[in-house]
């Protein structure tokens, strides 16, 4: 079964933010089956490589999207995002030298990690975006 599973609740409204938000899931749910069934440490970096590389990808379309739009609350929401990159990283940096904590604290982590961004400030930007039309 899949880690993630997309919903509406997880919806924010905005048709770019939505569509990488579900690739994101899909990424993080191939991390979690490559991590799970292959282990082979070349294999689950390659993953989230790609995963990292797509985060910071979205993150620029939601700041450029927040900056165009106004957004009052786009620093604050670019230093969380700084915050989640940097967290990410350093996710990959251990993956990189053996040096990973235990299986349910890296799924669990990744699972956290764009859940409940999503459901507390993404989801507040959508409104947002729904409200200033
Ligand atoms: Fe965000």
């Amino acid at each position: 079964m899949a880690l993630l599973n997309w919903n509406d609740s997880y919806r924010v409204g905005d048709a770019l933010i939505d569509r990488e938000h579900c690739r994101l899931f899909d990424l993080i749910n191939n991390f979690h089956f490559t991590y799970m069934q292959d282990r082979d440490r070349r294999d689950i970096l390659q993953v989230l490589n790609e995963l990292v590389r797509y985060a910071e990808e979205h993150f620029q379309h939601e700041e450029r999207i927040m900056a165009e739009r106004g957004y009052p609350e786009l620093d604050r929401h670019r230093d969380i995002h700084v915050e989640l990159f940097e967290t990410l990283f350093s996710l990959q940096t251990k993956l990189e030298k053996g040096t990973i904590g235990s299986d349910k604290e890296t799924v669990e982590f990744l699972r956290t990690w764009l859940t409940d961004h999503i459901a507390a400030e993404d989801r507040a930007l959508g409104r947002f975006l729904a409200e200033s039309g």
